[in-house]
């Protein structure tokens, strides 16, 4: 076939199909079709190479026509394929702004938070306000300043997270705030609350968690007997757990109290008949107690012929664990919030 014809049927063929096209994706195949690299008119531009030199100029000149063409009859449809395409996504992509949001949970506070707040307004209402110990202490201010020398026995009650310094560790217990807020305000009267973190190298289990909080109590003055002690443990656990709950004392041992006394409140499961929860005993454990130990007084700055004090700890977990019946205290700590939204 000459090529002038080629040219003509190919200018036929490409305006019809070029008719046919209807998006975006099928202009540009058209496009690279015709008039891309590979494409049929720049094939059939390169073959006139070995035409005759006579016919050469009016074929490439012909061939440069269609391409213009083309090129024009492409750019005139491309708006319209372009508002089509606009206008399909618009419609398919619409955004419902009546569409309710999704609620952003306002947040809460951690149960263990919940607790320990509760304990502040519950001793507050006894004049005990809130001090921070450090979290992180000296092994002298976890032990040995609270009666518990080096080698001591008792030390194996903590065993414990030291620092790479051997005389730094993350506090066992809070007691050891007692001699920091005594060396704070000595020769002053203390009544004080001291809440934190406590830390113990031990095997986790569903009623013992490597990390977990405790709250103090310290009370030292000119005339506190253990009256006072009582006095105060018992409206706080009639505060905590109802008016009726009933309580006992139970005389225990602890280094840095003498004497030392832990508290039990009746089993809220059986009323005090035994069962699996108190291990039969009708009572559960909820802190230790005692009267300030001299030697400890002594160590915080307090004449111990002077002064005499009280103090208290318990952990807040085990308060809401029994409170709310939680059976497994490394619930706490896993941030589940099928577990934290319930409180
Ligand atoms: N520190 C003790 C513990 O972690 C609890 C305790 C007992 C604190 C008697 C006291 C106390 O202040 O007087 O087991």
């Amino acid at each position: 076939m000459d090529k002038l014809k080629q040219i003509e049927k190919l200018r036929d063929k490409a305006l019809a199909e070029l008719k046919r096209v209807d998006s975006l994706e099928a202009a540009a195949a058209w496009r690279s079709a015709y008039l891309g690299r590979k494409g049929a008119l720049t094939q059939l531009l390169r073959g006139l190479g070995r035409v005759p030199a006579t016919e050469r100029p009016r074929l490439g000149q012909l061939g440069n026509e269609l391409k213009v063409d083309l090129e024009e009859a492409y750019a005139e449809i491309l708006p319209n394929l372009k508002q089509a395409a606009l206008r399909r996504s618009l419609e398919m992509e619409r955004v419902d702004v009546t569409l309710p949001g999704r609620p952003l949970g306002p947040g809460r506070l951690h149960l263990s938070t919940q607790i320990l707040r509760e304990i502040y307004a519950i001793f507050a209402q006894m004049g005990f306000q809130v001090e921070e110990t450090p979290e992180v202490e000296l092994d002298e201010y976890n032990f040995t300043l609270l009666n518990i020398p080096p080698y001591h026995p008792a030390r194996d009650m903590w065993s414990s997270f030291y620092t790479t310094d051997n005389r730094v560790l993350l506090r066992t217990h809070t007691s050891p705030g007692q001699i920091r807020v005594m060396r704070r305000y000595a020769p002053e009267p203390i009544r004080v609350m001291l809440p934190g973190k406590c830390y113990r190298y031990e095997q986790v289990t569903a009623r013992s968690e490597i990390q977990f909080h405790q709250v103090e109590g310290l009370a030292v003055g000119r005339q506190i007997s253990m009256a006072d002690l009582k006095g105060v443990l018992i409206e706080f656990a009639r505060q905590m757990f109802g008016e009726e709950t009933r309580v006992r004392f139970r005389a225990s041992h602890f280094p840095f109290t003498e004497p030392s006394a832990e508290m039990d409140i009746e089993c809220f499961l059986c009323g005090g008949q035994g069962c699996r929860v108190c291990k039969h005993t009708g009572w559960l454990e909820i802190l230790g107690s005692g009267m300030v130990h001299p030697q400890v007084l002594t160590n915080g700055g307090y004449d111990p012929q002077i002064f005499s004090g009280f103090a208290f700890g318990m952990g807040p977990e085990r308060i809401a664990m029994l409170k709310y019946r939680i059976d497994d205290i490394r619930y706490f700590f896993i941030s589940d919030l099928r577990f934290l939204e319930q409180f």
